[in-house]
């Protein structure tokens, strides 16, 4: 989903004084071959949160040979349970490819299966096997952008009102408090 390139590379220079709408090119007699390389090979730690879950991306900030390239991955791991809570990507149509588990997508897929998210639609993965998963995503856009539904309602600064929560969601303030302590806000 992003704007055609105008030159063959423009390695990001992410620390550029200026800010424009994406990042300006380091000098071309600075980039080298090793600039187009991104290891996702290591398994993320997955144990850090309720989630059980690892995000490792390789977009534009990660790995700035993607500038302008209109291409991204992520690496996602995830132990027994683990979930990729819902959310979505503005900028981005994403494609998935199951390497390991048993992941729930809307339906169960094994490895070697892949599923599409279209761009902006809501999604999850959670992985329902036994033994760890492992899923590779791929998007169209150098930076697809997340926003994650339960933190952008529930955790953000400042606050979501509890009036406008417990009207949309049609439950009492005590609820939403709960959630909201969850999220740290
Ligand atoms: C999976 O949904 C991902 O965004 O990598
Ligand atoms: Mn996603």
């Amino acid at each position: 989903a992003d704007p055609d390139s105008l030159q063959d590379f423009c390695v990001a220079d992410l620390n550029a004084s200026i800010s424009i709408n994406g990042f300006p090119c380091i000098p071309a007699s600075k980039v080298s071959a090793s600039d187009f390389f991104f290891d996702l090979s290591k398994e993320g730690i997955t144990n850090t949160s309720n989630l059980n879950l690892s995000v490792t991306p390789a977009n534009v900030l990660s790995f700035p040979a993607l500038n302008t390239l209109g291409i991204a991955m992520n690496r996602v791991d995830y132990g027994p349970g683990g979930l990729n809570p819902p959310h979505s990507h503005p900028r981005a149509t994403e494609m998935g490819l199951v390497i390991k588990g048993r992941i729930l997508v809307g339906f169960v897929l094994t490895p070697g299966e892949i599923f599409v998210i279209p761009r902006g639609l809501v999604h999850f993965q959670k992985n329902v096997g036994k033994g760890k998963g492992t899923v590779f995503t791929s998007f169209n856009s150098h930076m697809p952008g997340v926003v994650i539904l339960s933190t952008t309602l529930f955790g953000s600064q400042p606050p979501m009102p509890n009036e406008v929560l417990t009207q949309a969601f049609q439950v009492d303030d005590a609820i939403v408090n709960s959630i909201k302590s969850k999220f740290g806000s």
